[in-house]
């Protein structure tokens, strides 16, 4: 029988290290839900020691997520495992997943640590974690560059205290395929225990091998657990891209000869949600889930592909979750058939009078667009989900001109604190007299380091949907916002952008987080 190959998905944890990928708890919470129904193995919902809100995010996670194990990062030290646990309580099933720099030069230039107190703090803190759960995990940072002797001895010690799946992190993106396969093998081999434990890779794309060294890491290794993100998301170049892996695993069975848990007709749900909440847009050419990648443009592969699939498509796009644009809706459909829409495209609303909002968001956009599909509908509900959160500051209306010639200029209504302000402003061009408009009253402050549209369906009928990306005092948030009108999109990304800014519980990005967690004791991830 083929072994199984655990899907660990860290998209909510190494995923929003990449700078300005930072989510709410609502967000984290709407992408933990996908990636259940995507049956991943192991969500990793965040580092619980790192912020207040991660902490409550994995709470909520835990306590919403039944079919997924729900796991949170720890450094090796009571604290933080005493942190995972107390986040974890609500889980049916629950992971500890500590790290501890095993490179000499993390050990020295960072721990400031010498590689006997790595050994035993290993010990004591997987010891200590036993208290809580047996799903323990635990990972050497810097592995690929760490002593293999060195790691043995670690590895030995934590497996006999009770760790049982051992992760390999190639952190800076250092390896390469046969090399790193390599590794995991003679690990494996030379560790006395290691048959007592599940291995697992964990590989950063910074030489674009993310995905290659974790298959080394698989097929040469024996690993049978790869930590990956949607999209590819994570520090730096990112981390390996689940879609990519999970396909290659499946279209190239007769290879690998492993089973995946996943449904993969959520993968491209899964792309979109992950990128329409972080703003991190995916490249046309992106395996899998990249806007192009199942067409063909030259007229021979099209002949081929219309003569028989497989002459140049090696998967099926309904597979990986690619719908035609569907005119799913039109003006004339009535509630019951949005809300059945709704369950089926997994969409859970937490009441009828959610319901209505959203039903009533869909009416005013059938109003003035004929065609409404299933994109639109998940548009409407993510805006939907953002207002609910927090709601300083609304859009009302708008009325802005250009001309050639003419410097352009905008007048928006907006409200704040539920009191309508009316603000005017001009700029280069029509979203930046928006903008400006809307800053000349709230004055933030805040620094625009993102702002990206992008069209939710083809043609011109289409909705725009709007990043924009903000950043003040230590702090990154993106907003959201679509229309058909692209600088109303804009106008209502700007303001949903601010509201999170003006959240109070919105917490710190970890890459910036100061004190007791952050850079100066120098146990950052
Ligand atoms: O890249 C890394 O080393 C990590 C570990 C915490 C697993 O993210
Ligand atoms: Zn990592």
């Amino acid at each position: 029988m083929a072994d199984k190959l655990i899907i660990f998905d860290t998209t909510l944890r190494d995923g929003e290290q990449s700078p300005g990928a930072s989510m709410t708890k609502e967000e984290k919470i709407r992408i933990a839900r996908q990636l259940e129904r995507l049956r991943v193995d192991v969500i990793e919902a965040g580092f619980a020691a790192a912020s207040n809100g991660d902490f409550e995010a994995i709470r909520l996670i835990a306590q919403s997520i039944k079919d997924s194990t729900v796991c949170s990062l720890a450094r090796a030290n009571d604290k933080d495992i005493s942190r995972a646990a107390e986040a974890l309580k609500g889980a049916n099933s629950g992971r500890i997943h500590m790290f501890i720099a095993t490179s000499a030069l993390h050990m020295e230039k960072k721990l400031r640590m010498t590689p006997d107190q790595v050994f035993e703090q290993t010990k004591l803190a997987v010891r200590f974690a036993r208290q809580f759960t047996n799903d323990i995990e635990f990972s050497p940072e810097d592995g690929s560059r760490s002593d293999p002797d060195f790691l043995c001895r670690v590895l030995e010690a934590a497996i006999a205290e009770g760790a049982n799946t051992i992760n390999i992190p190639d952190t800076v993106g250092y390896g390469v395929p046969a090399d790193f396969g390599q590794m995991i093998k003679s690990l494996r081999e030379r560790i006395p225990n290691s048959d007592k434990a599940i291995w697992s890779v964990h590989c950063h794309n910074d030489l674009g091998l993310a995905v290659a060294n974790s298959l080394a890491g698989v097929m040469i290794g024996g690993a049978r657990q790869i930590e990956c993100t949607i999209n590819g998301l994570g520090e730096r170049a990112g981390n390996t891209s689940l879609e990519e892996v999970v396909m290659a695993v499946r279209t190239r069975k007769d290879y690998f000869n492993l089973e995946v848990g996943i449904d993969t007709t959520q993968i491209v749900p899964a792309s979109k949600l992950v990128s329409q909440i972080t703003g991190f847009v995916v490249q046309p050419n992106k395996a899998v889930v990249g806007a192009n990648a199942f067409a063909h443009a030259s007229g021979i592969h099209q002949d081929g592909v219309l003569k028989a699939r497989s002459t140049y498509e090696i998967m099926r796009a309904e597979d990986v979750g690619w719908t035609t644009n569907k005119i799913v809706l039109g003006k004339l459909s009535g509630r019951n058939a949005f809300k059945q829409r709704l369950q089926e495209l997994g969409v859970k609303m937490e009441s009828e009078a959610e319901i209505n909002e959203a039903f009533a968001r869909f009416k005013e956009l059938a109003d003035r667009k004929s065609e409404i599909y299933d994109e639109d509908i998940l548009a409407i509900v993510s805006e939907e989900e953002n207002t609910h959160e927090n709601e300083y500051y609304r859009f009302v209306s708008l009325s802005q001109k250009s001309e050639t010639g003419e410097r352009p200029s905008a007048r928006i209504v907006f409200s704040e604190a539920g009191q309508e302000r009316t603000s005017q402003g001009e700029g280069n061009g029509p979203v930046d007299a928006t903008l400006n408009a809307i800053e000349s009253t709230v004055n933030s402050g805040a620094e625009l380091v993102l702002y990206s549209v992008n069209a939710i369906t083809n043609g011109t009928q289409a909705q725009g949907e709007v990043t924009a990306r903000l950043a003040l005092g230590g702090r990154i948030v993106n907003g959201v916002g679509s229309d058909p009108d692209i600088i109303v999109a804009s106008a209502k990304a700007y303001l949903a952008a601010l509201n999170k800014l003006h959240s109070k519980s919105e917490k710190v990005n970890p890459q910036y987080s100061t004190g007791a967690n952050g850079p100066s004791n120098g146990m950052t991830v």
